[in-house]
């Protein structure tokens, strides 16, 4: 094993702030959404997103119900320039969405940013410098002061050009100071305050402060304290908006996000999927879906995750995790029995019951919510227990396999499943039972035909089949069709069996397409049951294919 040596990694200090308060809130509404996709997610792509991606991505975010939107850095870049003027020439902006830019504080930056801002209604210019001490010692080289110039600067610029357009564009000012979580908290607070006081903020002209961790450095709870202890002490906190920008560095940022909401953080930057440099931004899609599962309003409309799907994984060409909160191929898929079975029964429970309580075992939230189906909640493999193939067969193709049949189809299903060593899909499940039950080869007993009648003692069955390639026609009187045509089968067929269960339900159709489908279980003299299966137009013929199904089955190995 490789030594790392002793000091090359350090633990991130602890937050003095002993009577934090954020420990005890809860979270009780969303917060303010802004999407991040088009600067920070396209920035961190291999190939940039051209201008049709932004546009049917700002469609999608717009579609989801953002209503602030980071569209670019458009001093940074043409495409990014010419997206902005695409998006205010051609109206594309509706009155309720607020577009922002980033910029550094340059002054032939902030002047381009302001060139493509021309026309906008609204606007929100986010300014960000770094304020890190690694930043400002390796990078930079600028002491404290200077780095608060250059804020100071940038605000002046962007306050002169906010003035100038103030009578056809409102301009909302954001400050980042980039790499909060590793600049000294003194310090972000002096700076952010600088900036405040510089904006001259009041109640018509708010700001947003947003507190980035750039590089997620510590425990979520470590994130919190810092916001809570900015949202302590910023000037002005009435008319200033905290923001959260979090990066996925540790793979807690969904966690710090959160928690930054307990800790008084009125917005969060984020991205769908969590696109974005490195491990990526916070994923917005998790943490809205999150607080939809605590009875929360989010806002934001995800009942198609599969079109989020789609669209973000086609603009960015990055491949979503099958298991990724909400969305993954596989998250609403159960492979073992225990969890299928659990599932079986709290689905069939949440449809029985009157209120809306979501209270199915193994899933956080009901699939329908998301525009995903039940259908593909339950998946076989080897692992797979008969609760999940009888609700297949149920859901999938209507079969209502009686309880006592599903530990039989279990190991037959299984048997298979092993035998392929792979997953068996829904219409493997179902040719295993329709040619293991319905549609049997090599039978040595056949049903063709039968006639009833009603007699005084019962019912009188007159009942033709094939036995060993010899046809008979044999009548029977009994109590029930079942029995007649029992005793009608053992006048020829040497096997002794018993009827010990009967289930009978209509699949499909409803109307005149509707089927009777019978189960009959046996039992032979070496005390085995076993069950078989019949299908007909009438309740009657689906009962008589049953017995003749479970004869085949049961005996089968007498006639090789
Ligand atoms: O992660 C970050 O610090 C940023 C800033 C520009 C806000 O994206
Ligand atoms: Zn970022």
């Amino acid at each position: 094993m490789k030594v790392i040596p002793e000091g090359k990694y350090v633990a991130y200090p602890k937050i003095d702030l002993p009577d934090r308060k954020w420990v005890n809130n809860s979270i009780t509404k969303a917060p303010i959404w802004c999407s991040v996709d088009l600067r920070d997610g396209n920035q961190a792509l291999i190939t940039p997103m051209d201008l049709d991606k932004k546009l049917k991505l700002f469609k999608l975010l717009v579609k989801i119900g953002f209503k602030q939107i980071e569209v670019g850095f458009p001093s940074a870049s043409k495409t990014e320039f010419n997206f902005l003027r695409k998006l205010i020439e051609n109206n594309l902006i509706p009155d309720d969405v607020t577009v922002q830019v980033l910029v550094q504080a340059r002054e032939h930056l902030i002047n381009r940013t302001f060139e493509a801002l021309q026309g906008a209604k609204r606007a929100i210019v986010h300014l960000y410098n770094s304020t890190s001490v690694a930043q400002r010692k390796i990078v930079f080289q600028k002491d404290k002061n200077e780095i608060i110039d250059l804020a100071l600067y940038g605000v002046d610029l962007i306050k002169a050009h906010a003035e100038k357009i103030k009578h056809e564009s409102e301009i909302i000012l954001e400050y980042s100071p980039e790499s909060f979580t590793g600049t000294e908290l003194e310090f972000a607070k002096n700076i952010c305050n600088a900036v405040i006081d510089r904006w001259e903020v009041n109640i018509n002209r708010n700001i947003i402060i947003n507190l980035p961790a750039t590089v997620e450095m510590a425990t979520p709870n470590i994130y919190a304290d810092q916001i809570e202890w900015m949202s302590r002490n910023l000037h002005h906190r009435e008319f200033v908006k905290i923001s959260a920008h979090t990066h996925n560095d540790r793979g807690t940022a969904i966690a710090a996000s959160e928690l930054s909401l307990l800790a008084g953080a009125d917005r969060i930057e984020g991205t769908l999927l969590g696109n974005g440099e490195r491990t990526g931004n916070v994923d917005i899609l998790t943490v809205a879906l999150n607080l939809t599962t605590q009875g929360i309003e989010s806002n934001l409309d995800f009942s198609d995750v599969n079109q989020v799907l789609e669209i973000v994984e086609y603009v960015t060409e990055i491949d979503t995790h099958v298991r990724h909160p909400y969305v993954g191929k596989l998250v609403y898929t159960a492979f073992s029995g225990s969890h299928q079975d659990a599932i079986n029964k709290g689905l069939a429970y949440q449809q029985s019951k009157n209120d809306p309580f979501w209270e199915v075992p193994y899933l956080p939230i009901d699939p329908n919510d998301v525009g995903r189906s039940y259908e593909d909640i339950i998946r076989i493999n080897s692992q797979s227990g008969k609760g999940g193939v009888a609700y297949i067969l149920e859901n999938r193709f209507g079969y209502e396999l009686p309880k006592t049949m599903h530990p039989e189809i279990g190991k037959l299903v299984q048997a298979k499943s092993d035998q392929q060593e792979q997953e068996l899909s829904a219409n493997d499940i179902l040719e295993l039972f329709e040619s293991n039950y319905i549609n049997q080869s090599n039978k040595h007993i056949l049903f063709v035909s039968f006639k009833r009648k009603q007699v005084e003692t019962g019912v009188r069955c007159k009942l033709e089949f094939n036995y060993l390639n010899k046809n008979y026609v044999v009548t029977e009187n009994g109590n029930g069709i079942l029995n007649a045509c029992k005793k009608a089968i053992a006048t020829v067929y040497p096997n002794n069996f018993e009827i010990v269960s009967f289930h009978e339900h209509s699949r499909g159709g409803g109307g005149s397409e509707a089927q009777a489908v019978a189960y009959i279980q046996i039992q032979t003299d070496k005390f085995e049951r076993i069950y078989g299966v019949g299908v007909d137009t009438d309740t009657t013929g689906a009962s008589i294919k049953a017995i003749f199904s479970t004869l085949n089955r049961a005996f089968k190995d007498l006639y090789k």
